[in-house]
């Protein structure tokens, strides 16, 4: 908690560092990987800092997290720091690199406000600071530990046993173990990062989503190739569809990632559109692989059956589930050859009965979820009902913290 010398200092300088927390987020990357160059080889996503994404996600989470501070300092915002922590020991962040952090960020901060911080205002901004470091530090200590591992020992080597073309753009692989290390167990939901050696000698790394249940031997992730339509190509998503081939190896981290399926024994409703599909077919799995009775419900949206990856997985796994309904939407009209309950157009939740008290998944690009969200919290479902994950860095998250009424628009973060 804040002490009672730093709040009315965090109060008073809250807006200025608000104004000016993208920029002062942007300059302290460029001093950060100025000074610590090796950041750059394995361990930040170089493409989220050319979209400059990171940069507002980092800046986001220290606005909310010292606003929540004075606003509500009984609570921290648990669901930030998660997911951050979750992120951060895929990435087998260590504690101390919080002091190098913490280092070009204040430099950032004096750099870019200079002479408005006082050395009270670095005191009360420091406090801030520790407070969040600590709390992530300690969840990810929690996650390490749980794991049996220390942040430098989340990663091991794969062998690609199957590489399977699901649609023209997405690829899934099936990776085997290469050692006679157990293979630790994934929660439902969970993601891995993939640490992959560019063609400039820098390793880069990308999350991926499971898509399949634990057999104790594999794990299975599917990749689609994004294009930059203008922009430039991605880079690691088509380096793996198009050089990495059955028998090379690549390195993976254990799965980490806090949107996990909850085992309450409450009905469940997927809502995914195009490569979101990979959280729930990886969800979906595990539920099959249980023999779940539970009542399920799998929505789904793309452009047209042949873009709807993992579809022949997807839809074995919920025959063999006996609560399970399906609907899937194509934007380019209803044809299918599947026995499913196929619509034309975006998804729409009015032509799906829902089942009472059930729990919501979300993913796919921001702008589907903050509509699918909407329309959910407009048939009364409770916020805290919802859970989403964003194939980025979380731009959402502040949305969610300041959206005042049930599907208000707010200028929107980039699709994930
Ligand atoms: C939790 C999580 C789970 C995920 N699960 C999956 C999954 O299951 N399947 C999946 O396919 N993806 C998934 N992703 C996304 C994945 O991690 C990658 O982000 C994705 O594969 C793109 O990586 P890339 O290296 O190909 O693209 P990048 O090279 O990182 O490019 C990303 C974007 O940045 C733009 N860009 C790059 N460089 C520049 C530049 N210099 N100037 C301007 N723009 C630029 C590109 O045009 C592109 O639009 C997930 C992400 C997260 C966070
Ligand atoms: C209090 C300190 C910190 C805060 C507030 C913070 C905040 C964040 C946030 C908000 C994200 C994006 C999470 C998401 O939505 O995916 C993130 C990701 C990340 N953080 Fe931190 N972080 C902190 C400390 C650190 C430290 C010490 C390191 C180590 C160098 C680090 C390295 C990373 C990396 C590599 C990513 C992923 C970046 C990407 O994929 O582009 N962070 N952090």
């Amino acid at each position: 908690m804040l002490s009672d010398r730093s709040r009315p200092v965090i109060e008073a300088t809250l807006p200025v560092v608000a104004d000016n927390i993208e920029e002062i987020a942007t300059r302290f990357y460029v001093h950060l990987f100025g000074e610590h160059p090796e950041l750059l080889d394995g361990t930040f996503n170089r493409g989220n800092q050319a979209e400059k994404t990171q940069q507002l996600a980092l800046a986001g989470s220290v606005a909310v997290f010292a606003s929540s501070l004075v606003k509500v300092p009984e609570q921290l915002p648990e669901h930030l720091l998660s997911r951050i922590a979750h992120k951060h020991a895929s990435l087998g962040i260590t504690p101390a690199q919080y002091d190098v952090v913490h280092d070009n960020l204040f430099w950032a901060i004096v750099d870019v406000l200079g002479d408005a911080v006082t050395p009270e205002v670095a005191a009360a901004w420091d406090e801030v600071y520790w407070l969040m470091a600590y709390a992530l530090i300690n969840q990810e200590r929690g996650l390490y530990s749980a794991r049996g591992v220390r942040p430098e020992t989340v990663w091991r080597e794969w062998e690609v046993a199957e590489k399977i073309r699901e649609t023209e753009d997405v690829v899934t692989f099936r990776m085997r173990r290469v050692d006679d290390r157990l293979v630790k167990t994934s929660l439902p939901g969970q993601y891995v990062t993939v640490q992959v050696p560019m063609p400039d000698g820098v390793r880069q790394p990308r999350q991926y989503s499971l898509t399949r249940a634990d057999d104790g031997e594999h794990r299975q992730f599917s990749v689609k190739r994004v294009q930059g339509g203008g922009k430039p190509d991605g880079e690691v998503s088509n380096l793996l569809v198009d050089g990495v081939d059955v028998g090379d190896r690549l390195t993976m981290s254990l799965p980490f990632g806090d949107v996990v399926l909850d085992d309450s024994g409450r009905p469940v409703v997927f809502a995914s559109a195009g490569i979101g599909v990979t959280p729930m077919a990886g969800m979906i799995s595990h539920l099959a692989t249980a023999g779940s009775h539970l009542p399920i419900t799998f929505l789904h949206a793309d452009s047209d059956e042949a873009s709807f990856a993992l579809r022949n997985q997807v839809l074995e796994d919920l025959r063999a589930l006996p609560g399970a309904t399906a609907h899937v939407w194509y934007e380019d009209g209803a044809q299918s050859s599947l026995p499913l309950e196929v619509h034309a157009g975006m998804m729409n939740l009015d032509d799906v009965k829902l089942p009472d008290d059930a729990l919501y998944y979300l993913c796919g690009p921001v702008p589907f979820m903050r509509a699918v969200r909407s329309a959910l919290i407009e048939r009364d479902v409770p916020a805290r009902d919802i859970q989403y994950e964003v194939f980025g860095p979380d731009l959402w998250q502040g949305d969610l913290v300041s959206e005042p009424t049930p599907g208000a628009e707010s200028s929107g973060p980039p699709e994930a």
